[in-house]
């Protein structure tokens, strides 16, 4: 059993690395899967053995501008706005089917943009964007891969998971960042505390 053993030992640091290299600025999911040559799930008498070669040209740092430290096209801050209103469903207002939150439409700011700093260089902008019937181009903060199956609404709405415990005190917030992990590891444990599933499909594959 020797051999199983290293191989567990090996797939810890594998994903030790995964996990500092979240928690860092830096993110780019395309370049990091192809960092991957090859993911090989083993099963064992005594569970689930996931073992992960790297690619060797590659450490797990990627080399790519980190998005989250792109600024905002407009300096929107919640520490100013979550003072006006508390509710965040008011902007994110989760449409149907309900995975993602979403942004607000240029409309929502213009209700009060429309005078109050009309004349500053920021709300001009939003302004251009509102005119020209285009959305605001945000920079997304949080994200998790393409292979990996999320709802908002299965936690909000029917594990009735408050919003800071995946994403912080935001309404303390001038800039948000990811300051809160998305890991795998940060969803087991969560889904482990509740009783939620934590079969591999349960995120990879739900729906076939
Ligand atoms: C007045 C509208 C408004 C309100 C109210 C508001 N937000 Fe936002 N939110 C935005 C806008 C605009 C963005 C995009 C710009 C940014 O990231 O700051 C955003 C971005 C976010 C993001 C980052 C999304 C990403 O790209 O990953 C999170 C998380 C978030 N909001 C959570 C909240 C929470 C939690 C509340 C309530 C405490 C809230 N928001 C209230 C307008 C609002
Ligand atoms: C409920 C009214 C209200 C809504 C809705 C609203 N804002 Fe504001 N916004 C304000 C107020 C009030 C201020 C603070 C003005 C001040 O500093 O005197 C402000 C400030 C700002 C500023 C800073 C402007 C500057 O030059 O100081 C930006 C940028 C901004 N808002 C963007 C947005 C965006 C983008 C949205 C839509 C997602 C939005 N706001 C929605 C009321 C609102
Ligand atoms: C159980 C954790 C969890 C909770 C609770 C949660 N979020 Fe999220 N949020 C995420 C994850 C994970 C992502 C990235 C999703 C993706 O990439 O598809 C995300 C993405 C977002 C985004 C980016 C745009 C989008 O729609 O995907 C916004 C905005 C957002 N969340 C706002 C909120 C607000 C507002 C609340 C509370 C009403 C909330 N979130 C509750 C985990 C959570
Ligand atoms: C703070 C706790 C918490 C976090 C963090 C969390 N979850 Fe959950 N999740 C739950 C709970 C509780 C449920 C059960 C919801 C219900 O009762 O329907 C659930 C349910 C789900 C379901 C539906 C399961 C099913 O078949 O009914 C999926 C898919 C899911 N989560 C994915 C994720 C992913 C992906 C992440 C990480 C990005 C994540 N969750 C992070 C608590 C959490
Ligand atoms: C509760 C949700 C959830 C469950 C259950 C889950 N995963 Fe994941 N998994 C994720 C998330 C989220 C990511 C992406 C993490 C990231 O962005 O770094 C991920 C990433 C992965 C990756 C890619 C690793 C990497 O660093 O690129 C593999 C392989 C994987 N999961 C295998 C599994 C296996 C095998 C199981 C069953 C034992 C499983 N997952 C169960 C949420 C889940």
């Amino acid at each position: 059993m020797s051999h199983l053993r290293s191989r567990r030992r090996r797939s810890s640091r594998i994903i030790n690395v995964t996990v500092a290299h979240r928690s860092s600025p830096s993110r780019s999911f395309g370049s990091r899967r192809s960092a991957y040559l090859a993911v090989i799930i083993l099963f064992s008498s005594s569970g689930l053995v996931l073992t992960a070669f790297q690619e060797p040209s590659r450490p797990g740092v990627s080399t790519e501008e980190p998005e989250e430290t792109k600024p905002q096209p407009i300096p929107f801050s919640h520490k100013i706005h979550c003072l006006l209103s508390q509710d965040c469903l008011v902007c994110h207002d989760m449409p149907s089917p309900g995975s993602s939150m979403g942004y607000p439409p240029t409309d929502k700011c213009m209700e009060c943009h429309e005078t109050v700093k009309a004349d500053s260089a920021s709300i001009k902008k939003l302004a251009d964007y509102h005119n020209q019937n285009k959305p605001v181009p945000w920079v997304r903060i949080y994200r998790v891969p393409d292979y990996v199956y999320f709802s908002h609404k299965v936690h909000f709405k029917n594990a009735k998971i408050d919003c800071e415990v995946c994403h912080g005190p935001v309404a303390e917030r001038d800039v948000i960042t990811t300051e809160k992990p998305t890991t795998m590891t940060a969803c087991m444990d969560c889904h482990k505390e509740h009783g939620a599933p934590v079969r591999c499909n349960t995120c990879h594959n739900p729906h076939p």
